[in-house]
């Protein structure tokens, strides 16, 4: 009797879904059964049919050189196509939240509150953020393997950062031999140059040695606390797999491109002494890294690794088609930013030193073969700095059409309040504007902000 009763179940579940998901997720969600796999949103739901839905609160502390830009993206991307507010910086912080400073909601842009996602850079205060978001947010942010990030902290910000620039050579060797001859606890952009995730996440980077462990353990738990998913850079669709779960967002919601990464060349690779001394000289990183991937792992035993490897495979494959029938049958040529010719696509660069590919548009690429709106493929490879400023002018629109009278006094009042943030230092960031496209048949509309 009970085998007949499981099969009727399974009969109407896989009716269901064929009747919700037609098509190639069938098959999936009969190989979720057999793997066991639970909580698959996007072939069945666990309430007996009807889509849960998606939760749309979501504060992403986004970290330096961990992939972070890619999950901005994503964010950026799902807010636009449910008309989610992004609480974006005041023009006077920049594109970041008046980084390295503890963040404030003062620095929040009065056009994009009440906030349903943040996720440009901040230094992370749980008070400041709490008070500005619903309490029914998720707090996510990502972590990467101490050694790779602090190599590419040290390429990325040569020339930008003190501490490194002192180097004789450039070299990540001599600095980490003796770093206490190149390195300023206090100086501007000291942050770049040891424990920087911990510094993002409002935490101490110059705990005095003696007390590092402790602390390091203490801060770790209290992280924990607060963010419901740290993500981990070296398994990014592992990552991708949790959150989309925690949000029960669609598997659609977490295609993405990868951005803001360096090209091959100026990537190298670190002997083990070498990973060994970043570890030692970033020691609250490391352990909050081993700490989160521990955690990590353990979630992902939970759900089953074949159920992972399996969703995995699926996101791969997924995103494989979106990139394809965006970009003309395969995927778009990486350059270094000085060879992109769309200002719209250019991203931003420290030096000339450190080529940052990103994406260029075919001239040719195709807008009938695929269906899809060539807006959203852009938007796919949009580096964050462009994205961040067409956000802040279609919300700014939104705002203004839904609180005219209010909008006029706070443009009033804000003229004011400019003058009182001070602006820390931005060295060349593109200053192109939006829309004068030089490739290609895209052209974003421009609307000037205030
Ligand atoms: C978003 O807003 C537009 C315009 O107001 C509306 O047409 C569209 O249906 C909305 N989409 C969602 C997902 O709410
Ligand atoms: C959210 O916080 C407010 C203020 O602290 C409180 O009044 C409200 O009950 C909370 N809502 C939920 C769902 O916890
Ligand atoms: C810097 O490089 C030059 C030439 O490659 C070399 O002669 C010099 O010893 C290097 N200095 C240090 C401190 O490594
Ligand atoms: C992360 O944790 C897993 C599981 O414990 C381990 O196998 C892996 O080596 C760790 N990764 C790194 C980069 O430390
Ligand atoms: C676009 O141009 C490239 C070479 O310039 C060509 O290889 C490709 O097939 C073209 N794509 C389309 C969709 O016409
Ligand atoms: C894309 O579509 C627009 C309008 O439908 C058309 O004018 C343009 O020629 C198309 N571009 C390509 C490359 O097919």
């Amino acid at each position: 009797m009970s085998q007949k009763k499981i099969f009727l179940v399974l009969v109407a579940i896989t009716t269901v879904s064929f009747l919700l998901h037609h098509g190639g997720h069938l098959s999936w969600t009969m190989e979720a059964f057999r793997l066991g796999c639970s909580s698959m949103r996007f072939s069945f739901s666990s309430d007996g049919g009807s889509p849960r839905h998606k939760h749309t609160s979501v504060v992403f502390l986004k970290t330096h050189k961990t992939a972070s830009t890619t999950v901005q993206n994503i964010l950026f991307r799902f807010a636009e196509r449910n008309n989610l507010t992004v609480a974006l910086p005041v023009t006077a912080c920049d594109h970041q939240f008046c980084y390295p400073r503890l963040f404030s909601s003062h620095f929040v842009h009065p056009h994009t509150t009440p906030p349903d996602i943040i996720t440009n850079h901040l230094r992370f205060s749980r008070s400041e953020v709490h008070r500005l978001m619903p309490n029914d947010t998720f707090y996510i942010t990502i972590l990467r393997e101490p050694g790779a990030m602090f190599e590419s902290l040290f390429s990325y910000y040569n020339q930008y950062c003190q501490s490194f620039k002192r180097v004789p050579n450039g070299s990540l060797e001599a600095f980490l031999d003796e770093p206490w001859s190149y390195y300023r606890p206090e100086e501007k952009d000291a942050m770049y140059a040891r424990n920087t995730l911990t510094f993002d996440l409002g935490g101490d980077k110059d705990r005095p040695s003696a007390d590092t462990k402790m602390y390091a353990k203490r801060f770790a738990a209290e992280v924990e606390r607060t963010f419901s998913l740290v993500m981990i850079a070296e398994y990014f669709d592992e990552s991708l797999v949790l959150l989309r779960r925690l949000l029960s967002w669609d598997l659609e919601d977490v295609l993405y491109v990868k951005l803001n990464m360096r090209t091959a060349s100026s990537k190298s690779s670190l002997s083990n002494e070498l990973r060994a001394k970043i570890r030692s000289w970033n020691a609250i990183d490391a352990v909050l890294y081993d700490h989160f991937n521990a955690s990590l792992w353990r979630q992902l035993n939970t759900i089953g690794l074949a159920c992972v490897a399996r969703e995995v495979q699926l996101l791969r494959r997924a995103r494989d088609q979106l990139v394809r029938s965006c970009f003309g049958g395969r995927l778009p040529q990486l350059r270094s930013a000085a060879q992109i010719t769309n200002k719209d696509l250019r991203p931003w660069q420290p030096s000339s030193k450190v080529a940052i590919v990103g994406y260029d548009l075919p001239a040719n690429i195709s807008n009938k073969s695929s269906g899809l709106p060539q807006e959203m493929c852009l938007k796919l490879i949009m580096p964050e700095v462009q994205y961040t400023r067409l956000l802040l002018r279609s919300e700014s629109l939104r705002y203004r059409n839904r609180f005219p009278l209010r909008s006029s006094q706070q443009t009033l009042k804000r003229s004011g309040q400019r003058r009182e943030i001070s602006v820390l230092s931005s060295t060349q960031r593109p200053s192109g504007a939006l829309g004068r496209t030089t490739r290609g048949t895209l052209r974003l509309t421009q609307q000037p902000i205030n």
